[in-house]
């Protein structure tokens, strides 16, 4: 299968380094308004693509079968969704988009369509997470009083200097997609406020966020873009969970690598090769990105709390999508 990768900034080494791993996806094109950071994976990867600056002229100049959206969050929706009507699949990075609606019609039209939409869940995905959820789930007894803190500094801030919400928008799905593998009852309403912290840089910010659930459940989530590496959380975040007689907490070294070759391949990896598994099997594709609504729901009735400045429902998504 050969592959258009659109938007090749930060992110993209990784997904060019795990396609190129994995061999089973050809990258055809690279799609980028900004050339030379086309030209930087090239000359990095030895890539041979075509060139572009939007999907039409990509498809004007090469064969595919799949885009891999890495443009900014408020791009995934209409990225995802004009390759998806071209009869593309689409294998994007988190959010799947900034609201229920926008991400319910991509998972509608890729159902319709037969067509695969898988969304990056690589925090939510992480197997060292998944086993401390289990420990969770299987030794407490919820409502659960859960809190994350998740303080990450970046080298390259790219498109976070000029977004409106920027931990909001990019990095708190990843806390929203790890907390439903520790609490299962529906979430009822979210609260949210974002503080941009321009004197420490100019993408610096601040966000929490508290969710209440249906079971009396609470998770409070403190996230931000700080300067001082020495201040910094894993990027997976430091979690605390309480139920009556029971406590939990999970809180990797952010200076210790965990990615051990004895560990396996990283969570993003893994999450990339089943991407690509499902495009190779056989019979109808399934749509993984249903799976991720749910996050998106609290994503919603975050970026919602944040504008409007008090609590606000978290928007249900239809039985048949959860
Ligand atoms: N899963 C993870 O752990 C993880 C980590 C980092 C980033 N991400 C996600 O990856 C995405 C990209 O992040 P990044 O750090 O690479 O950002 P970045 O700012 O470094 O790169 C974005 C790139 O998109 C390009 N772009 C902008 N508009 C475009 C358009 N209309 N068409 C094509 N390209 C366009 C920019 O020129 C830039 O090269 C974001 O959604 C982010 O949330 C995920």
């Amino acid at each position: 299968m050969k592959a258009v990768i659109i938007g090749c900034g930060a992110i993209a080494s990784r997904w060019v380094r795990s396609l190129l791993a994995d061999g089973r996806i050809e990258i055809s094109a690279l799609v980028d308004p900004d050339q030379q950071a086309a030209q930087v994976l090239v000359a990095r990867y030895g890539l041979n693509p075509a060139f572009a600056t939007t999907l039409p002229e990509a498809l004007a100049r090469a064969a595919a079968d799949v885009v891999v959206n890495l443009t900014p969050p408020e791009l995934h929706y209409p990225v995802s969704r004009s390759a998806l009507a071209q009869g593309l699949h689409v294998l994007t990075e988190k959010p799947l988009a900034l609201n229920l609606p926008d991400a319910l019609d991509l998972v509608h039209l890729a159902e319709e369509r037969g067509l695969l939409l898988a969304v990056m869940r690589n925090r939510g995905a992480d197997p060292d997470f998944l086993a401390f959820a289990d420990t969770v789930r299987s030794g407490g007894r919820a409502p659960f009083a859960v809190t994350a803190d998740t303080l990450v500094t970046l080298t390259g801030p790219g498109f976070r200097t000029g977004q409106h919400l920027p931990v909001t928008t990019d990095l708190a799905v990843h806390a929203f997609d790890q907390v439903r593998a520790l609490i299962t009852a529906p979430p009822t309403e979210v609260t949210c406020t974002e503080t941009a912290t321009g004197f420490l840089a100019a993408h610096s910010s601040i966000a929490t966020v508290t969710v209440h659930f249906a079971d009396g459940s609470l998770f409070t989530y403190r996230g931000g873009y700080i300067v001082d590496p020495a201040l910094r959380t894993d990027a997976n975040g430091d979690w605390r969970v309480e139920g009556r007689g029971f406590a939990a907490r999970w809180a990797p070294d952010p200076h210790q690598a965990r990615n051990l070759p004895q560990a396996g391949p990283p969570a993003y990896q893994r999450c990339i090769t089943a991407m690509i598994d499902a495009l190779h099997q056989d019979g109808t594709l399934p749509v993984p990105a249903a799976d991720n609504l749910a996050s998106i729901a609290l994503l919603d009735a975050a970026l919602a709390s944040a504008a409007h400045r008090r609590p606000v429902p978290v928007p249900e998504v239809p039985d048949a999508l959860h």
